[in-house]
């Protein structure tokens, strides 16, 4: 059978690094540099960035800075800017910072809930309810993510029932958007497909996003699964950036150099300049003073200096 008929002509990618990636860095990056990596990345023609995060500067000190950052970036017209937003206070610094989209988290993991938002996913969703309808209100995107939905450092098993039941109650609230996420990275793709199918059938698969952190090596293989059945939209760190303060031993995200250099082999567009990508994931990596995690960045930074 040729699988390769059945994957979507073409995908969007979010990049989460300036966000996801970022948050789990312990050594403070100044605004400078995160406003330096998003005009990168928004010049590499990334249609929807995660910039900045509008949660508890004492529980993630690294995201204090959203606001400077949202401020300073130069912003592309069409370009959606995401930033979190847990509570109404994290969504009104939203709207003064001029989010494009603001996006709620919550979990299909109980335990991660409290771990992660100090609530159970029940208050949680009390919570965002004026979030979503304060979106709603000023006319801008909503995004619910979904965290542990394959797994869960806590309570290890994630039963699917309570996956879709999550994706029920985020489409109650109105999202546009829907992210499954692999917090922890621990999917395989067949147990993928059988989440995302789940998720189809609750929400609407182009709606859909695979967030995948790559903790065990399956996230592109688990991108090729969602695609497989439908899904069109993943998220992304340049540079495999990232992880998760609140699930000890999560790594990045799956890299954006990898996701990208998989679509053009695929012959699926994404519409983003992979070499401007490559360039910022040298930068970020240079700040941080560490090779980046990107397998394709590398290879590709190597043949260059030939
Ligand atoms: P809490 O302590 O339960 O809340 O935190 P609270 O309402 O009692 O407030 C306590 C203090 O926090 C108060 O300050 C509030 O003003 C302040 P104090 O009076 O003590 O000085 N506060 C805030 N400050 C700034 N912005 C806000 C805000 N809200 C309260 N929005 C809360 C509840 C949710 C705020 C807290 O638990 C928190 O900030 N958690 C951070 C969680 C987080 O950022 N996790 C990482 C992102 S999620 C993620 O990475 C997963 C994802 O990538 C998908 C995946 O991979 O799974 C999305
Ligand atoms: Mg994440």
């Amino acid at each position: 059978m040729n699988k390769q008929a059945s994957l979507p002509k073409q995908v969007k990618i979010v990049e989460v690094g300036p966000r996801d990636g970022l948050q789990n860095e312990k050594e403070n990056v100044p605004a400078e540099v995160k406003i330096e990596l998003v005009n990168r990345l928004t010049n590499a023609g990334f249609p929807n960035i995660e910039a900045a995060s509008f949660v508890s500067p004492k529980w993630v000190p690294q995201m204090a800075t959203s606001r400077e950052v949202m401020d300073a970036i130069v912003r592309k017209p069409g370009v959606i800017y995401s930033a979190l937003t847990p509570n109404m206070q994290g969504f009104e610094a939203a709207l003064a910072a001029r989010a494009d989209e603001v996006v709620i988290f919550g979990s299909a993991s109980e335990a991660f809930s409290q771990k992660n938002i100090n609530c159970s996913i029940a208050e949680s969703i009390a919570r965002f309810e004026g979030v979503a309808k304060a979106a709603k209100d000023n006319g801008l995107r909503l995004r619910g993510s979904i965290s542990c939905a394959f797994g869960c450092p806590y309570q290890g098993d994630v039963p699917l029932d309570a996956v879709a039941d999550v994706v029920g109650r985020m489409r109650e609230l109105g999202c546009d958007e829907i992210d499954i996420a692999d917090t922890i990275g621990v999917a395989t793709p067949r147990k993928t497909q059988a989440v995302m199918e789940r998720a189809i059938a609750a929400f609407r698969v182009d709606g859909l996003s695979g967030h995948f952190h790559d903790t065990y090596g399956q996230a592109l293989a688990n991108i090729y699964a969602s695609m497989e059945v439908g899904i069109a939209i993943f998220h992304s760190s340049v540079s495999g950036l990232g992880g998760c303060p609140y699930a000890k031993g999560a790594t990045g995200n799956v890299a954006t150099e990898d996701v990208l250099y998989m679509m053009q082999g695929l012959g699926v567009e994404t519409g983003i300049d992979l070499d401007i990508v490559v360039d910022a994931g040298q930068y970020i990596s240079q700040f941080l003073g560490r090779k980046g995690a990107s397998r394709a960045g590398n290879a590709i930074a190597a043949k260059r200096a030939q």
